[in-house]
């Protein structure tokens, strides 16, 4: 397994899509989205109507094809980036990634996309269980007010209109039943370094991230 690892994990709206993707635009490194396939595999059960809360409803998963390439997300090769960000997608996604057999069918292939080269996936569990030998684990945070705020800020460019409270409401709600839940919870890795980013603008955590990685790298 030749490459640098990078795992990053945390909860909703710490930064970690939008650091990851900047870290490998400016490293030239591959980024791996794994909410991205969670939201995916929760969009093709809403959309195909199957019982949400009975896991044997996922085994829908032998039969589709979801991929994860030049940060888009696939399924069926068919390109579901935009369609996996939205109101309905948040609110089923933590029921959808609670059940083993969804998080077995999407680590097998998050493994098998950490084969080769510089990578930085980003997610809940990368560190402690996709790839609990990566080079460098980092647990990013913010106060859930923070957090809130950026997340409403990127819904009102969009045009849509939400109560910030009830931005608030949604994410502590993500946020708990990710990190109760049996089956590989939120947590960060006994050896993961913890950014709280509440105060840092994204290039700052970027900058010191770079710093981590090259001290690392020595
Ligand atoms: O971007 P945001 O933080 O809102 O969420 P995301 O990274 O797109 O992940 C959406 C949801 O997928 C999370 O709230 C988790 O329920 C689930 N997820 C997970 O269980 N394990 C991962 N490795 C990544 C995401
Ligand atoms: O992936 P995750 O849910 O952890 O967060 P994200 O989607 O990358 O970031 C949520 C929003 O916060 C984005 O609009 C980022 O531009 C913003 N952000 C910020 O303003 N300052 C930071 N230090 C990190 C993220």
């Amino acid at each position: 397994m030749g490459g640098f690892k990078l795992a990053i994990d945390g909860p909703a709206g710490s930064g970690k899509s939008t650091i990851s993707s900047l870290l490998a635009k400016k490293l030239g490194w591959t980024h791996i989205d794994t909410g991205a396939m969670y939201r995916a595999v929760t969009l093709y059960a809403l959309n195909n109507k199957v019982n949400l809360e009975d896991e044997t409803s996922y085994k829908f998963l032998e039969n589709i094809k979801i991929e994860y390439k030049n940060n888009r997300i696939y399924i069926d090769n068919v390109d579901v980036s935009e369609d996996i960000r939205n109101e309905q997608i948040n609110k089923y996604v933590s029921l959808v990634s609670s059940f083993s057999y969804v998080r077995k069918k999407l680590v097998e292939i998050q493994k098998e996309t950490i084969q080769n080269g510089n990578i930085i996936m980003d997610g809940r569990d990368i560190g402690t269980v996709v790839i609990p030998e990566a080079d460098l684990k980092l647990f990013l945070t913010a106060h859930v007010e923070e957090r809130a705020k950026r997340r409403h800020k990127e819904q009102k460019q969009k045009g849509d209109v939400h109560e910030i409270n009830q931005v608030i409401e949604e994410i502590k709600l993500r946020d708990s039943k990710d990190s109760t839940r049996k089956e590989s919870p939120l947590r960060k890795a006994s050896d993961a370094i913890e950014f709280d980013t509440t105060n840092y603008t994204i290039d700052q955590v970027v900058d010191k991230i770079i710093e981590l990685i090259k001290s690392k790298e020595q």
